[in-house]
């Protein structure tokens, strides 16, 4: 089965899908995006993911390129044509092609909408979630507007190639005084020795995770306190566990930082447990 791409209101096969050579999401990085798991062929927090592409667009003065409804209907058209069951969709929305200028262009401007499936094997995430996943320290070089989400993702693409150089599988990003912002593409947690589950407040620093507010509310129904404060790599690598959220991979443990290992090495009972849970609090699409 061929690989379908949504550009601009037609459905394309894969390698004839494209967009204009001046696309301002092509030379400036003017553009936003989202990535949605995919579940049992269900939108996982939707609202949320969609909330959030409204404020990116707002922050970047890009007004929506169709309702709610109508881009609804476009995840979900997509997602049906690749029949991808388990796996993400990626929406990216872009202020529109025009001749280059750093000077956003005043009116007539229609944003370029595309919009991918793709599928991912459950049986490979959960396997690598019992193995649990090394990541390594990279200063953090990126703007100072990182809850809104770019494509601007150059800073992102370095530091996670540096750790796949280096045997892991993300990159922790430190600020400069020396906590952890966030990971290159997920946010970051611990459970301090003491038993404190800790991650960093929303600000421009980071980006608010919709896998990271939904687990917020996860941590209600178990009953489980969380402090948001910014944490030091020295406090990460004392910790008891540790563990990143995205939704490209929910909870995901880590059980490596800088080739210490985090706890006993083996990914602990507090993440495996939000990851156990994080389905049953998070909201699924209907068809
Ligand atoms: N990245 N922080 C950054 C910098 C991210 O790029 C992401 C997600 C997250 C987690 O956000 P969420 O829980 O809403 O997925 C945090 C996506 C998955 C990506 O770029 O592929």
């Amino acid at each position: 089965m061929s690989r379908i791409v949504y550009v601009n209101g037609h459905y394309r096969p894969y390698g004839e899908a494209a967009v204009h050579a001046e696309d301002r999401g092509f030379q400036f990085a003017d553009a936003v995006y989202e990535v949605i798991e995919v579940r049992d062929g269900r939108l996982v927090d939707e609202t949320r993911h969609m909330d959030r592409l409204a404020r990116s667009l707002s922050a970047i003065s890009v007004q929506p390129p169709m309702s709610r409804p109508a881009l609804a209907h476009v995840l979900r058209e997509v997602i049906r044509r690749n029949r991808v069951r388990h796996g993400t969709v990626y929406l990216q929305v872009s202020r529109g092609a025009a001749p280059r200028d750093f000077l956003f262009p005043t009116a007539g401007l229609q944003p370029t909408v595309v919009c991918l499936a793709r599928a991912s094997s459950q049986t490979v995430l959960d396997a690598r979630a019992a193995e649990g996943i090394s990541v390594v320290s990279i200063p953090d070089i990126r703007w100072g507007r990182c809850d809104i989400k770019t494509v601007m993702l150059l800073p992102a693409c370095l530091a996670k190639t540096e750790a796949r150089d280096s045997g892991a599988r993300e990159a922790w990003l430190i600020d400069a005084d020396g906590f952890v912002t966030e990971g290159a593409s997920s946010n970051a947690w611990i459970v301090t020795g003491k038993g404190e589950l800790v991650t960093r407040p929303a600000s421009s620093a980071i980006l608010s995770g919709v896998t990271r507010a939904t687990l917020i509310d996860a941590l209600a129904h178990e009953r489980m306190q969380l402090a948001q404060r910014p944490f030091r790599l020295t406090e990460a690598l004392a910790a008891k566990e540790a563990f990143i959220t995205a939704a490209s991979n929910i909870v995901m443990p880590v059980v490596r930082i800088d080739g210490a290992a985090i706890g006993d090495g083996r990914p602990g009972p507090v993440a495996l447990r939000l990851r156990a849970v994080f389905h049953h609090i998070a909201e699924r699409s209907s068809h």
